[in-house]
């Protein structure tokens, strides 16, 4: 006969099956572990506080307080000066010579330049805190087209029909008038007839990045992050430079004058040389797909990156490189083992600017106060 054992228990007590199962003892955690806290609001209005809370708030404002510290590792490393061991005097590629103790990769899908990001990206070209850019071509033509003509603020709602029918094209909630293109095609195409003429009589070899720093240099323009590429020896690197409006120009431009050769091997090789030599490097990749893939494959050429920042809404589960996470590239040896990277799932609008806020503009304002 089987006998119960919970007979004689009082029924107000618990099963002895469910307290061990809930309340299984804690072992400690180690000392350092941060403790979880937001902002107190009691101090007032002060954004560089509730920034530096993030990190101990959890979810993905501590992964933003760990980009941040990611981000400043890269300029504590970049601060080191060269030395004589640690300089690259022999290069004579301006653009891709080694400028700093820790070379920078800057990525970003095209719609950040659509964007009024392209404000934030210009602070970074313009005062040298980066080093190498890799953009697709949507990234590369509205720079140029936004000197030419403004892009505007919309709704994600509006009708493609009845944009259609007004000539007006929708990049999520930012509107641009065809006549913005038509005014790009009206600059760049003598710029593409020049350059067919210097590959014909001076053999001129041209890449996607000469494109684009030689159109950064005739547009003289200060609000262009390509402009101020081309004055600070920056190479923008745009593999797929052909797929957007640039590459519409170039298609119709190849009826009226054919021949031009792009030739994107010899920017690979200028590419990969930077990663080869530098001495440190970090990626900041805003997005993913080629410009993603690119920096990271680069840095597979010196087995691995040291520092790494992806900022980016995409997810893993469907095997994508627009969502693998950091421990993915290092798997494939395009980031270090021992590196501490930090992917920061979040729409790069919202975040770039207060990343930005909190490391490379504190950096140079630091160090412009004290030359
Ligand atoms: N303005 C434009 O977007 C534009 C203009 C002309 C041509 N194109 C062409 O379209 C093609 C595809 O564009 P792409 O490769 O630049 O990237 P994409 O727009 O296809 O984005 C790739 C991935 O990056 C991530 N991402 C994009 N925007 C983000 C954001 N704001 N915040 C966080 N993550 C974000 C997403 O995971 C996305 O799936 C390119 O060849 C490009 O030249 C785009």
């Amino acid at each position: 006969m089987e006998i119960s054992t919970t007979v004689d228990k009082p029924k107000n007590i618990a099963p002895d099956v469910a307290l061990n199962a809930v309340l299984i003892p804690s072992q400690d955690l180690p000392k350092e572990t941060p403790t979880v806290s937001g902002y107190d609001w009691e101090n007032g209005t002060d954004y560089n506080k509730i920034l530096e809370s993030y990190l101990r708030t959890g979810f993905q404002a501590t992964s933003f307080g760990k980009a941040v510290e990611e981000v400043n590792k890269m300029l504590k490393c970049r601060s080191v000066p060269l030395t004589d061991e640690t300089s690259d005097p022999y290069e004579e590629d301006l653009f891709i010579k080694k400028k700093t103790n820790c070379t920078i990769f800057l990525g970003y899908t095209s719609n950040m330049i659509s964007s009024g990001l392209r404000d934030t990206i210009r602070f970074l070209v313009k005062n040298k805190l980066v080093d190498c850019i890799v953009a697709t071509a949507g990234g590369v033509e509205e720079d140029f087209i936004k000197c030419l003509a403004p892009t505007y603020i919309g709704d994600f709602n509006l009708s493609g029909k009845s944009l259609r029918t007004r000539g007006i094209n929708r990049i999520g909630n930012l509107l641009v008038p065809n006549e913005n293109y038509c005014k790009f095609e009206e600059w760049v195409t003598p710029l593409l007839d020049e350059m067919v003429t210097e590959q014909i009589k001076d053999g001129v070899l041209w890449t996607p990045s000469k494109v684009i720093a030689r159109l950064g240099e005739r547009i003289n323009d200060e609000s262009s992050v390509c402009y101020w590429a081309w004055k600070n020896n920056i190479p923008i690197f745009s593999p797929a430079l052909t797929d957007g409006s640039l590459g519409d120009m170039m298609y119709f431009h190849s009826f009226k004058k054919p021949g031009l050769i792009i030739d994107i091997l010899s920017d690979l090789r200028r590419l990969n040389t930077m990663a080869v030599k530098a001495n440190n490097t970090g990626m900041i990749i805003l997005g993913g797909g080629v410009v993603k893939h690119h920096i990271c494959n680069a840095n597979l050429m010196r087995n691995g990156a040291d520092f790494s920042v992806y900022i980016n809404t995409a997810s893993e589960f469907d095997g994508s490189d627009a969502g693998a996470r950091p421990d993915e590239a290092v798997s494939w040896g395009k980031i270090r083992p021992q590196a501490t990277p930090v992917k920061l799932y979040a729409e790069a609008t919202l975040v770039f600017p207060l990343l930005v806020g909190q490391t490379f503009a504190k950096y140079y304002f630091s160090n412009k106060k004290n030359v």
